[in-house]
């Protein structure tokens, strides 16, 4: 049988220096906290949870039931493993402050609710600092996320690698079944919201989707991070969530969006930039500050950064 995800971890505290108990009974919780929100995602027109809970998160955005259950599971899970010291969460204002010192963790609990009703992939994305989330993405200990899709897979980085887990439905394992995910130097995948081209800041962006397509490349856009993200670790290309006229910091939030996933792909060999800057070298400000998002194989992120520099 293949490793499961304990036994992978108790593997990686030979070269994970971090990688104490505390940080594996953390990581533990909240993979178990995953496969409680797969359940419910698996099964949400069964148990009356789709749509609106009928009220606004911080972000402005109407809440979804399944965003709130999920965010309830990933709270508690944390709360009852007594190892976070600090938990933020998209769907709650303020930081939870638990205690002093220990691991402070973010996470978006449900990622592309838009998608929720119409059976469309879905995911958790989740990171974990050391004592304060209000710390540059290269300061993280682990980041990782959870895709609910076909299969139900966590994808999750040490610092040492990425490695990808399956979610073995029989024995309620999530069992090593990508010990190395590495982004191909180059793709022919281009994932952007189109509809937005008019309100893109940058005219660069422009044409440098202009000159993508002049390449053959392919428009893919499940409007899910989470599985836009997914498909870019594993196929390459690049994946953008720029600044526009409407939301002019982008969309997609630094501590538990951009932030995990720039170092997840960092860690599988792509590049992550907010345009003008390494997403994770950018030092937080707000707890749910927005940044733009480029990020995928390294060949497409840097043509893009010449076009949007007009170097190109
Ligand atoms: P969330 O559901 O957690 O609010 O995140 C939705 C985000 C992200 O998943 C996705 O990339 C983006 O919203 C899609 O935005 P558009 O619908 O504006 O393209
Ligand atoms: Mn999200
Ligand atoms: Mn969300």
């Amino acid at each position: 049988m293949a490793l499961t995800f304990s036994a992978y971890l108790f593997q990686e505290r030979e070269k994970v220096s971090w990688l104490n108990d505390e940080a594996i009974l953390l990581l533990g919780e909240i993979a178990s906290a995953t496969k409680e929100i797969a359940g419910k995602v698996r099964k949400a027109g069964l148990l009356g949870i789709l749509g609106s809970a009928g009220k606004f998160n911080v972000q402005g955005e109407e809440v979804q039931k399944l965003d709130e259950l999920a965010n309830e599971i990933l709270i508690e899970s944390l709360k009852n493993c007594g190892k976070a010291c600090q938990i933020t969460s998209e769907e709650v204002e303020e930081c939870l402050v638990v205690s002093e010192s220990g691991y402070a963790v973010a996470f978006d609990p449900l990622d592309g609710s838009s998608n929720i009703d119409v059976n469309v992939s879905i995911g958790t994305i989740f990171s974990v600092h050391k004592d304060s989330v209000m710390k540059r993405g290269r300061e993280l200990l682990a980041a990782g996320y959870v895709i609910y899709g076909p299969s139900t897979m966590l994808v999750v980085s040490l610092g040492n690698g990425v490695s990808a887990f399956t979610l073995d439905p029989e024995s309620g394992n999530y069992l090593l079944s990508h010990p190395e995910v590495k982004l191909p130097e180059k793709g022919k995948i281009y994932s952007i919201n189109e509809a937005n081209r008019e309100k893109w800041l940058s005219k660069g962006l422009r044409e440098f989707i202009d000159y993508l397509k002049g390449e053959k490349y392919t428009l893919r856009y499940v409007g899910s991070m989470v599985a836009d993200v997914h498909r870019t670790l594993f196929k390459g290309g690049i994946f953008i969530y720029p600044a526009d006229k409407k939301n002019t910091s982008g969309k997609l939030r630094l501590l538990y969006e951009a932030s995990p996933m720039a170092f997840l792909v960092e860690q599988a060999g792509g590049l992550a930039s907010t345009g003008e800057a390494d997403i994770l070298d950018v030092v937080p400000s707000e707890l749910h500050q927005r940044v733009p998002v480029i990020l995928g194989s390294k060949w497409e992120v840097n043509k893009c950064l010449e076009f949007i520099k007009g170097e190109a």
